[in-house]
């Protein structure tokens, strides 16, 4: 039996517009998809059992079934081929925490072992770069490349088809971070789509909202670095009003926000594709992230109580 894991992440700063060449801030969380697969007699049957959001495996079941034949295809394996797929672990199937990338890099690595082949990390991110197309339309990679190698990471797409600059950031301590879910299961696809559209029928007001989410990551970094977690905060805060002007925030996800912004969370903004899915708020200290994970408890919503930053500290 072959075995494989790919990390959940949260994007700090950049969600959609990464997908257009603006650098973005992803961080791994100390979650993961596991995956095992065994040659089988016929046919591609996966068993999915993820804790996941109430109707998440069945919404992307077409989209797994053909990230697996497309991750088949760039392994060079014969598509007729035979497997059983267990997909686990302890990430949660949560739109917007790259659920999807994680199980395609978990699942990349299990087949590989299964059949013996050597494949190295660049390659399984290419690999689960394939399998994201199935679920993301035209994805920039910040989520296979974060379940890929984990850590915390500035990455910018090459958008001239080359190489994706990803660069590994350092922080002084991890910090503590509450994910919230919606509950909504949110199709990546569409939501890329949708920006993609009104970007083209709005460039005036969409180049002015693409220069300053480049400007917040660049002051994002810096604040990381410096370990100014106020700035941090308060540039989260921004990030999720430009992702709100370009119609990918939701009710619920301006509601969690809300409530995580009352609690004192020092910043909050959707994570993800948005549209349904998770959002993410900054509260460094385990009382202040017990405060935020109560009331998200009081308002009904599933949470997820993590850090960001864990191993990569200078
Ligand atoms: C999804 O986690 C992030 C998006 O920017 C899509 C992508 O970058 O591929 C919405």
């Amino acid at each position: 039996m072959g075995k494989g894991s790919g990390y959940g992440k949260v994007i700090l700063f950049g969600e959609h517009f990464v997908v257009h060449g603006v650098p973005g801030i992803v961080s791994a969380i100390d979650s993961s998809t596991d995956a095992e697969v065994k040659k089988a007699a016929k046919g591609i049957n996966v068993k999915d059992e993820r804790k996941t959001a109430k109707g998440y495996s069945e919404e992307k079941r077409l989209q797994q079934l053909e990230s697996i034949e497309r991750m088949l295809k760039a392994m060079g394996i014969d598509p007729k081929i035979a497997l059983d797929i267990w997909i686990g672990g302890t990430l949660p199937g949560f739109s917007g925490l790259g659920a999807s990338a994680a199980s395609s890099v978990a699942i990349a690595r299990a087949i590989a072992q299964e059949l013996g082949m050597k494949i190295s990390d660049e390659k399984i991110n290419q690999v689960a770069y394939e399998g994201e197309k199935a679920y993301a339309g035209n994805p920039s990679g910040i989520d296979n490349t974060a379940a890929t190698y984990g850590g915390l990471m500035w990455f910018r797409k090459n958008m001239g088809g080359g190489q994706d600059l990803v660069e590994r950031l350092a922080i002084e301590s991890p910090v503590e971070i509450v994910i919230g879910s919606t509950g909504k299961v949110a199709n990546t696809k569409a939501m890329v789509e949708g920006v993609d559209e009104r970007k083209r029928k709005n460039p005036q007001k969409y180049n002015a909202i693409f220069k300053r989410a480049e400007e917040l990551a660049y002051e994002g970094r810096a604040a990381l670095e410096f370990y100014n977690l106020k700035k941090v905060g308060e540039l989260m805060n921004e990030n999720h009003r430009l992702l709100q002007e370009i119609e990918v925030s939701s009710k619920e996800l301006d509601l969690l926000v809300d409530v995580a912004q009352k609690q004192g969370a020092i910043g909050a903004k959707l994570t993800g594709g948005g549209g349904g899915g998770c959002m993410v708020a900054l509260t460094p200290g385990k009382e202040l992230q017990d405060k935020v994970v109560s009331a998200f408890k009081t308002a009904g919503y599933d949470f997820l109580a993590t850090k960001i930053g864990v191993g990569t500290q200078y």
